[in-house]
C-alpha cells in the first residue's frame, strides 16, 4: 500500500484539511464586508504570531503593525528594501546562502550595496560585519534561518551592530516565524519578512512583513515598485483591505492556518519544531551523515529545516537518491545552485506529527540503503522517538 504524500522539501509545506477545505469556499468579493472581516482576522492572526513568538510568553514588539503582502515574500524582502532605502543609500546585505544572495541582489538593482559574503553554509566573520556597519550604512539586510543551507544567523548581535550605527534593520525570517523564536525589539529588528508556504503552514502565493513604527515612519514610495508600496499598503491594511485585488482565497486560507497556530499556542509549536529538528539531527548522525551548516559561537543550526552532507557516491550524481525517496512518496529537496548533488535538505515546518518526522527519517535511509550505502535505520528511528 502506498503511503499517503507526504512533503518534506522546506516549502511549500503540507496544509491541513481545514486550510485546504477553506480554498473551496464560494467566493466574496475583496471589497465586501465580509472579505474586511475577515481581513481584520488575519491581522489579528499575524500580530499574534509576529509578536508572541518568544518561548516565555512575552511581547516581542512594543508597537509596529503585521502588513500582508500580495505575493511571495521575495516581493516582502524587495519592499522592505526599496521603501527604506533610495539609489544613494548603502545597504549592507550579508550573503550566506541563496536567499543571503537574493538581498544582495535587490539591494544592487536598487541601493549602493555593501555585500559581506561567507561561502554558502558558513559563518560570518563577526569582525568583518563591525567593520562593513558604518553610520554610513542606511538598511542592514539578513536572512534568520537560511533554507538552502539550514544555518541559524545571529540575528541578535547583527541587529545590535546596526542600532549601534544607525541603520534599518530588515531580517528575512521566512523559514523562521511560525516555527521558532524571533524577537523584533530584542534583537533590534525593524522589518521581517514572513511567508505563508513556510512554517506557518498556508498555501503559497502570499506574505506578509511587521514593521515597528520606527520603520513604518521611514518608509518612502519614492524609489519602490509601483506594486511594493509600503505606505499605501499600510494605509489601506488600516482600513481592512490592499491596494490592489486582494488574494482572497489564500488569505481566507491563511487566517485558518493562523487559527490553528493559535489554538496549538505559538509556544508550543516553537517547541515543538525544536524537537522535531533535534530529531532528524540526532537520526541523521545515527546514519553518519554530517550537518552541512559550519557553524560558530554565534550561528546554530536551523530549528526549521535540517540540511546535512550528502556522501559519496550520491554527491556526484544525487538523481538516484531523490528518486527513491519520491518512490516512497515523501519529497525532501537537494541542493540549490553548486550544492545541487552535495546536500540533503529536510523541513520540519508547519503541523507535522511525531510519526510525519519519523517517516521522513525512514525514507532517507531506505533511500541511503537503495544507493548502497548502509545505514542502521531502526537505530536512527530510535533516537528520534525518544526525541519527539
Ligand atoms: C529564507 C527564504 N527567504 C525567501 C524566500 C523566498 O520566498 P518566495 O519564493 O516565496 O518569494 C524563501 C523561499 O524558499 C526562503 O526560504
Amino acid at each position: 500500500m502506498v503511503e499517503e504524500f507526504l512533503m518534506l522539501n522546506p516549502g511549500p509545506v503540507p496544509i491541513s484539511k481545514n486550510v485546504r477545505d477553506e480554498m473551496a469556499r464560494t467566493l466574496v468579493s475583496h471589497r465586501s464586508p465580509e472579505f474586511a472581516e475577515t481581513y481584520q482576522k488575519f491581522r489579528d492572526g499575524l500580530d499574534y504570531v509576529f509578536c508572541n513568538s518568544t518561548l516565555d510568553g512575552t511581547r516581542s514588539a512594543k508597537n509596529g503593525m503585521s502588513i500582508p503582502l500580495m505575493g511571495t515574500a521575495t516581493m516582502g524582502m524587495e519592499a522592505a528594501i526599496t521603501n527604506l532605502a533610495g539609489p544613494r543609500d548603502e545597504v549592507v546585505a550579508l550573503d550566506n546562502g541563496k536567499f543571503g544572495e537574493r538581498f544582495v541582489d535587490i539591494a544592487n538593482r536598487n541601493c549602493l550595496v555593501k555585500p559581506i559574503r561567507a561561502n554558502w553554509g558558513d559563518s560570518f566573520d563577526m569582525e568583518l560585519i563591525k567593520e562593513t556597519i558604518t553610520p554610513n550604512t542606511r538598511v542592514v539586510a539578513m536572512v534568520h534561518q537560511d533554507t538552502s543551507t539550514g544555518i541559524m544567523n545571529p540575528i541578535k548581535e547583527v541587529g545590535q551592530i546596526a542600532k549601534e550605527n544607525g541603520a534599518f534593520f530588515v531580517v528575512d525570517g521566512v523559514s523562521c516565524i511560525g516555527g521558532d523564536e524571533f524577537k523584533i525589539d530584542e534583537w533590534n529588528v525593524d522589518v521581517v519578512v514572513a511567508d505563508a508556504q513556510k512554517a506557518l503552514a498556508a498555501p503559497p502565493g502570499i506574505s506578509a512583513i511587521f514593521a515597528t513604527d520606527n520603520a513604518i515612519d521611514a518608509f518612502d514610495n519614492t524609489n519602490a515598485g509601483y506594486y511594493q508600496d509600503l505606505p499605501a499598503y499600510v494605509k489601506t491594511t488600516k482600513q481592512n483591505k490592499t491596494p490592489f485585488t486582494s488574494a482572497v482565497t489564500l488569505v481566507r486560507a491563511f487566517v485558518v492556518a493562523l487559527e490553528n497556530i493559535r489554538k496549538e499556542k505559538i509556544q508550543n509549536r516553537i517547541s515543538r519544531h525544536r524537537l522535531q529538528a533535534q530529531a532528524n539531527r540526532l537520526a541523521f548522525a545515527e546514519m553518519d551523515l554530517s550537518m552541512f551548516p559550519r557553524i560558530d559561537d554565534y550561528s546554530n543550526y536551523s530549528n526549521t529545516v535540517t540540511v546535512v552532507s550528502l556522501p559519496d557516491p550520491i554527491s556526484s550524481n544525487s538523481s538516484d537518491f531523490f528518486k527513491s525517496i519520491k518512490q516512497r512518496n515523501v519529497t525532501a529537496s537537494g541542493g540549490h545552485a553548486h550544492l545541487k548533488d552535495l546536500i540533503l535538505r529536510m523541513s520540519n515546518m508547519g503541523d507535522l506529527s511525531p510519526e510525519q518526522v519519523l517517516r521522513g527519517i525512514r525514507t532517507i535511509g531506505e533511500a541511503l540503503n537503495d544507493c548502497g550505502i548502509e545505514t542502521d535505520i531502526d537505530s536512527a528511528l530510535d533516537i528520534a522517538e525518544k526525541t519527539l
